[in-house]
């Protein structure tokens, strides 16, 4: 592995509290950047920078539905590190039990969804691009999810319309903002082992392995590579590209 193509860079990553967040964080410290880690869960999030060493990290608590938070957390990044270069826009939930066919979804949770899963990343990029804007460029990450693209979760449909939007979103961010230097992009896990996914069991565990490619889930750590490639100069030519790592699920 690599271990300096990161080296320099200033980033800043949501959701850093838990799971591909967490990962991320780790993996681009370990590549160099300076990381601020940025979630709603101040224990989970402090966690993560104990984790972190040999490269400065931040822990930031913010709430990415609030536009005040989002914009603080940016602002106190910025103020650390002196700028940045990387925005990983990757919170999220899943309101597995809640979440249902759409005839049955009660509105406070599809409005709690596309609040945190679209909302957030919109919120994200916005206060993180003015960043990358005064640096002069940078790479943006979103993480969206097949359930966004596909129908494989019937059951899920504000998750699935939540993530689909990502791709709108990162679509339109690569386009407008290409001329100046940022390149913006998605990665699209599939079935990772995470909290949000803990309520998997492991018979459905076991009946994916058997049919996913790979034969098995992937963890936060495959993902998290994907996002140090695409937030790094060894994608200079990716933009506007969701980057699938899901074991071969989609592909089938
Ligand atoms: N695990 C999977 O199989 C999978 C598959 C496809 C996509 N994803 C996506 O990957 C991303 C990361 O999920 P994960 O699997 O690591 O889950 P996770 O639950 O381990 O981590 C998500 C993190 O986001 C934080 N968060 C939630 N709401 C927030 C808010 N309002 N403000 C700030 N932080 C908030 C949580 O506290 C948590 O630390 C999500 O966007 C998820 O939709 C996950």
């Amino acid at each position: 592995m690599d271990q300096t193509r990161l080296r320099g860079k200033r980033a800043i990553i949501t959701g850093a509290g838990s799971g591909i967040g967490r990962a991320a964080a780790i993996r681009f410290a370990r590549e160099g950047a300076r990381v601020a880690a940025v979630d709603v869960n101040e224990r989970g999030v402090k966690e993560t920078v104990s984790l972190i060493s040999g490269s400065e990290a931040l822990a930031l608590v913010a709430d990415v539905t609030k536009e005040d938070q989002v914009e603080r957390a940016v602002k106190d990044a910025v103020k650390a590190f002196g700028g940045l270069d990387i925005v990983i826009s990757n919170a999220g939930i899943a309101m597995v039990g809640k979440d249902d066919r759409v005839d049955r979804i009660a509105l406070e949770v599809w409005q709690r969804m596309l609040d945190v899963n679209h909302t957030g990343m919109f919120l994200t990029c916005k206060h993180g691009i003015r960043a990358l804007l005064a640096s002069g460029g940078g790479a943006v990450v979103c993480t969206t999810s097949p359930t966004g693209l596909y129908g494989i979760a019937p059951e899920q449909t504000a998750y699935s319309a939540s993530k689909a939007g990502v791709y709108g979103l990162v679509r339109s961010m690569a386009a407008a903002y290409g001329k100046e230097m940022i390149r913006v992009n998605g990665v699209m896990p599939g079935y990772i082992k995470t909290a949000l996914t803990s309520w998997v069991t492991e018979e459905h565990e076991r009946e994916f392995s058997k049919m996913v490619p790979i034969g098995r889930a992937g963890v936060p750590e495959e993902i998290a590579s994907v996002m140090a490639f695409l937030a790094s100069d060894e994608a200079s030519y990716v933009t506007g590209a969701v980057y699938v790592a899901d074991g071969g699920w989609t592909a089938i």
